[in-house]
Order: C-alpha cells, then structure tokens, then sequence
C-alpha cells in the first residue's frame, strides 16, 4: 500500500463532521483518519463508528499519545488552538490547526516557532488556500492580466448563532472578524503580495457577547492596493471576491468554500468590457486541503506553499492590528491601534 498520513482529530465538534463528511464524499489521496478523541468517551466512540474510524480516545491527550498517528488535527475553538498545538509538536507530531490561526501573533510565533524547532509540519487550516483557483488568481495577478492592482473587495458574513456558541466568547477569541474576517483579510493580503500599512476596522460589539457580531475594514497596502471586506455572524452577506486593477477585474464567484464545479474566475478587462469566464475544477475542498498536508509530510516539508508559515504570522499581525482598531482585545490584552505591517512575503 502506498504511504499516508495518519490522521487523529481532537475535538469532535462542527468542523470536525463536516471534514469527516466532506473525506467521505471525495476521500482523499494518502490519507487516513485513525484516531479521534473528545472530552467525552461517548461522543468520541458514536464520531468514530459513523466515520469508520479505528479507534476513539476519552481525552485529546490519548490521541497525541498515539503512535500510530502521525498528525494531529486541532478542532478546536481559538483559545484552545495554541495549548493543543504545543502539546502535539512537543509530542512529535505534525499539526494541521484549524484558522484562526490562535488568538492572536505572539500566540501564533510561538506556535510556529515549536515546530521549526521540532522539525515537524505545521499549517494553517485555511482549507480555501489549497483550492487551485487560487493559485490561478495569483498567477493571474503577477503576470500583469488586469494591471496593477487598485482594490480588493471581499466578503464572509452569515447570519445566525446562538449565544451558547463559542464564537460568541470573547475569552474563547469569538466574534466574526476571527471566524470569518479573517478569509477576506488572507486573501486581501495574498493579492496584494504584502501586509496592510494601515487598516481600520469598524462595527457592532454585541452588548451581551462583548464581540464584534458584524463588522467592515479597510487595509491600504504599500504597494498601492486598497482593500475592504465585511465579516458577521448575524447577517449574510455576499460571499465573494472582486481585484480590480488598472486594466480590468476578476470576480470570484466562490472563494471561501467552493463546491467542486462550482469555482470559477470571471475576467473583464476594461478596453472592450467583455467578460471571460474560466471554471477551475477540484475535488472537495477538505480532500484539497488533506492532499496538499499529505504531499508536504510525504515529501518531507514542514510547511505548504500555499499557506506559509510567514503567511499565518502577517495574517494574525493584520488580525490584532483590526481588532484593536476595532475595540476588542482579549481579556489580559492592551488596546491600541498600529499594524506592524509592510513586510512583503515574495508570493
Ligand atoms: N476551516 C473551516 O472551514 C472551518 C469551519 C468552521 C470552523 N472552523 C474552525 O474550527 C474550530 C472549531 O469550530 P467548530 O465550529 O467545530 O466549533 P464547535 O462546534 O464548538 O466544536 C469545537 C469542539 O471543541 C471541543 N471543545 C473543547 N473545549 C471547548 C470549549 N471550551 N468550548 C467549546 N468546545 C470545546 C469540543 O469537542 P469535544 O466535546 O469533542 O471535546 C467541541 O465540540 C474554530 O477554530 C473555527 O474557527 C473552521
């Protein structure tokens, strides 16, 4: 049998069924989930049976424990992303930790910091960046297709949570920047090649929750692009995507979490307004992202060029420096305004 990587997922909650769901709908290559574990035995043995999974453990530790798992996947809220990564690397194995990312960049610095040390595979689950559509918007974007880039305007807004969610904590690192702002702040940041020089972010901070609950922001980025994006968790937005450069745009139907046949790019250039439409097939989002994990480890890379370490520390500096323009800092945390920004990544 051809080598895979073993997968043990910690934390069985929403995200966790719904990657177990979309392997078992496109089950992808050199991929094995072999072990699960909950804070709850039961739970952790029903996730186990419905998905085929060999074994279930009672405790997150069990499946860090577990030699025959050779990565961890972190399923967990925010505030739990960090402790749970360091346990695993520091156990040895590779981590694929859910976005975003932790609560904030020095949490995420020591995070990456850990597995360069340890010499183990570690990534951002931002399971967009692993659809090829998006190395096609980058590609599409170098090599000049649409100008120089101008704008950027992206969005990820849903409506309805209830207040029990741990999105709506703010000691768990909720609120809609976190969960769904920070797609459009990636992507933002990925077109434009570079982090924000300056960014504000404004929006409604729920009386009860005490988190941003809808919210905009805008980025000005060095090389002359400007972005704004809308986030929330209590009304629906569009969820697209729009560059626009100096010689036309490109539209993106389906960013964040595309149905396999349902990407595509639509380009129209300004000289004659006319649109081209270029589908970009892919399997299943979540066999995307597994077989870019797979292909890493296999091939003996600590990180995915498509979500690069450097990538995931500029996305949580933008993230803190909108957040506290924005008004919301964890407990423990000052509040202040500057984005430490303007480092360019080379993508
Ligand atoms: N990539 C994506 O498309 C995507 C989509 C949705 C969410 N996410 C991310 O995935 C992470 C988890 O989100 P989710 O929607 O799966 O959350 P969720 O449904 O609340 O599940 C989180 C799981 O974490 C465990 N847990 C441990 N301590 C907890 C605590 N204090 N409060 C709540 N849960 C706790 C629980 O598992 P046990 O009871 O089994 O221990 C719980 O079921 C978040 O970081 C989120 O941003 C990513």
């Amino acid at each position: 049998m051809a080598k895979s990587v073993k997968w043990g997922v910690i934390g069985l909650g929403s995200i966790a069924n719904r990657v177990l769901k979309g392997f078992q709908a496109t089950p992808p290559d050199a991929t094995q989930v072999v072990a699960v574990g909950s804070r709850n035995a039961a739970k952790a043995a029903a996730f186990a049976k419905t998905f085929g999974i060999p074994k279930s453990y009672d405790s997150y530790e069990g499946v860090i424990a577990d030699k025959n798992v050779d990565l961890v996947y972190v399923a967990l809220p925010n505030h739990l992303h960090k402790p749970w990564t360091l346990k695993a690397i520091a156990a040895g194995k590779h981590v694929l930790c859910e976005k975003p990312f932790a609560m904030n960049l020095k949490e995420a610095a020591e995070m990456v910091a850990a597995a360069k040390k340890k010499g183990v595979f570690l990534m951002e689950a931002f399971m967009y960046r692993c659809h090829p559509q998006m190395a096609l918007i980058k590609e599409t974007v170098r090599k000049g297709a649409i100008g120089q880039v101008r704008m950027i305007k992206a969005g990820f807004a849903y409506g309805g949570i209830n207040d029990d969610n741990t999105r709506m904590a703010l000691a768990e690192g909720g609120g809609g920047l976190m969960d769904v702002g920070c797609y459009p702040v990636s992507f933002c940041r990925m077109v434009a090649g570079e982090d924000p020089v300056e960014v504000h972010c404004t929006g409604v901070l729920g009386k009860k929750s005490k988190v941003d609950e809808w919210a905009a922001g805008i980025m000005r980025f060095p090389g002359g692009a400007v972005a704004h994006f809308d986030c929330g968790m209590m009304v629906n937005t569009d969820w697209t995507a729009t560059i626009y450069g100096t010689l036309g745009r490109i539209h993106v139907t389906s960013p964040w979490i595309p149905e396999p046949n349902d990407a595509k790019l639509e380009i129209t250039l300004d000289k004659d307004g006319k649109t081209k439409t270029v589908a970009v097939p892919a399997k299943h989002y979540f066999a995307n992202e597994a077989e870019t994990v797979a292909r890493c480890i296999l091939g003996g890379k600590l990180q995915a060029e498509e979500m690069i370490w450097a990538d995931t520390l500029g996305n949580m500096n933008t993230l803190d420096a909108l957040r506290k323009s924005l008004g919301l800092a964890w407990p423990g945390e000052k509040k202040g305004t500057k984005p430490k920004g303007g480092s360019r990544r080379g993508q």
